[in-house]
């Protein structure tokens, strides 16, 4: 396969999957030989962002360092994706405006499902008020108006997911098969 560089930009809550489908697609894309990195937020988090918090002004530096990475990235010819929750639509767009080749993926997914999963328990803590200022319990979210890719991840699976990505990263003619 051939691809152009391009930043590929999860954003949803927290348990959405965005991780997971970067992931699939990361191997599906690897395996074709393509350059590609992703910058995930929990990861990020530990290096590139280490000691910042989740207030907006903390969460607007962290989602504007990974969109400087993603570009110095895909200004290179490497596809950057990125998968942090990124819930304020104007630094997302500050970041789409700064990037070449900018594709919105928005996960969603409903707040009762988010809760019955919980794999990390978070979302019970934040409910209990044990952790402040929670993504979609006590803190906004954002939904973008116009992503390039939408898909609700309750309702279908991951691999399904990966696979509508795909199928619109050769229909905008990023990746060639
Ligand atoms: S972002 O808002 O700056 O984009 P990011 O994706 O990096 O967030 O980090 C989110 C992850 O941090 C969540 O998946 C969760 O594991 C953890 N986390 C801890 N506290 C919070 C919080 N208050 N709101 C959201 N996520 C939190």
């Amino acid at each position: 396969m051939e691809h152009k560089g391009f930043t590929l930009w999860f954003t949803g809550l927290s348990g959405s999957g965005k991780s997971t489908v970067a992931n699939i697609l990361l191997k599906r894309l690897q395996d074709g030989g393509a350059k590609v990195e992703i910058l995930d937020g929990d990861v990020v988090r530990t290096n590139l962002s280490k000691g910042l918090g989740f207030s907006k002004e903390d969460r607007d530096t962290n989602i504007r360092r990974i969109g400087f990475v993603c570009n110095l990235l895909s200004r290179n010819g490497v596809i950057a994706m990125s998968a942090a929750i990124s819930p304020y639509k104007e630094i997302r767009d500050e970041v789409r405006a700064g990037a070449e080749n900018f594709v919105e993926v928005y996960v969603e997914c409903d707040i009762d499902t988010l809760v019955e999963r919980d794999p990390k328990g978070l979302y019970k803590k934040a409910i209990a008020g044990e952790i402040k200022n929670f993504t979609g319990i006590s803190d906004p979210y954002e939904a973008p108006e116009n992503p390039e890719i939408h898909f609700h991840s309750g309702q279908e699976t991951a691999e399904e997911s990966a696979e509508k990505v795909w199928n619109q990263l050769v229909a905008m003619g990023l990746i060639t098969v």
